[in-house]
């Protein structure tokens, strides 16, 4: 038996990297997938992959800075396949300069900003699918994608550190609210094998490739805690996600978990400023090439 047969799933930020993964992975195991971006067409891009893999999805373009947005996103996704079961709260945005600003110099409009997408998109995301899922009476799943960076600091990004540490809070809030109706509320905190495209402006391609994925790899050049002879990818994350998603984890609720070696964090494979000597930027000088080459 598939493990999300006939759940209906919308997935915001699902255009690229994680988000992406997971509506193919969801799709797969049976789930009807509503993708959201607020990069135009990049969601109907994954609607369409979906779609030409065998599944059921619909994409649309939306904020999830935006309350209206959201609240959109929940009535179409109500109006394509009747009703919502899973809202994956997953859009994020990394600090400018990607590790290389200084804390003292960052603007109160990217502070802003950096809370408006990773911790206000939550609780718009979730608000709106609390309202649908409380109507329908039967319960529902929350989730949302933090960062190991809500446990232990990363360099270089405050203003994203602090804002994953407040969606761990809303994490543990929603589960007290909303679990009186049967809804429950929980988040994965990656690091490894996360998505390129999140170092990448806005107009690259989607490569659907993690960042260890992107250069010949040496576990042991790359000091992941636990070193694997391959690298780690999208999909190890997306199937924490798939978890916290179907029945399996049915009574769990209010919880983070560290997906992909995020817990230990003693070092990690995405270079930043001060770790393994990488110098001022997140990524190594091979890794920039590539970047570069892409965007
Ligand atoms: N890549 C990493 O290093 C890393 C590590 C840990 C956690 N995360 C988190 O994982 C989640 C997914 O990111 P990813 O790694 O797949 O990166 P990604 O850039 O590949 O995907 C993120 C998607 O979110 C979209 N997005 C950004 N702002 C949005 C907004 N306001 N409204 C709607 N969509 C928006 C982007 O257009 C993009 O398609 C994010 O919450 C991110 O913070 C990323």
């Amino acid at each position: 038996m598939p493990r999300l047969q006939g759940k209906v799933v919308a997935i915001t930020g699902s255009g690229s990297g994680l988000g992406r993964e997971c509506a193919l992975l969801f799709a797969s195991e049976g789930a009807k997938v509503i993708t959201s971006d607020y990069v135009h067409g990049r969601a109907e891009r994954v609607a369409a992959e979906v779609v030409a893999a065998g599944g059921e999805a619909y994409g649309m373009q939306a904020d999830v800075r935006v309350e209206a947005d959201m609240e959109r996103l929940v009535q179409a996704t109500v109006d394509h396949f009747g009703r919502i079961d899973i809202m994956h709260a997953n859009a994020g945005v990394p600090e400018p300069g990607f590790g290389a600003n200084a804390f003292h110099e960052l603007s109160l409009d990217d502070w802003n900003n950096i809370f408006a997408t990773n911790l206000t998109g939550i609780f718009l995301a979730w608000k709106h699918a609390a309202r649908q899922l409380i109507a329908q009476g039967e319960g529902g799943t929350l989730i949302a994608t933090t960062s190991a960076s809500s446990l232990n600091a990363y360099p270089g990004f405050p203003a994203y550190t602090a804002s994953k540490a407040g969606a761990n809070g809303v994490v543990r809030a929603a589960a007290i609210e909303w679990g009186r109706y049967g809804i429950r509320a929980n988040g994965l905190a990656p690091t490894h094998g996360m998505s390129i495209n999140f170092a990448l402006p806005q107009e690259a391609a989607v490569l659907g490739l993690s960042y260890e994925q992107m250069a010949p790899w040496d576990p042991d050049k790359r000091a992941m805690p636990l070193r694997l002879g391959t690298p780690p990818t999208l999909l190890d994350n997306a199937y924490v996600a798939l978890f916290l998603a179907s029945d399996e984890s049915r009574y769990m609720s209010g919880q983070v978990l560290a997906s992909v070696d995020g817990g230990n964090f003693a070092r990690t494979s995405i270079i930043m400023p001060g770790d393994l000597g990488a110098g001022d930027g997140v990524l190594p000088d091979e890794l920039r090439d590539v970047v570069e080459g892409a965007s």
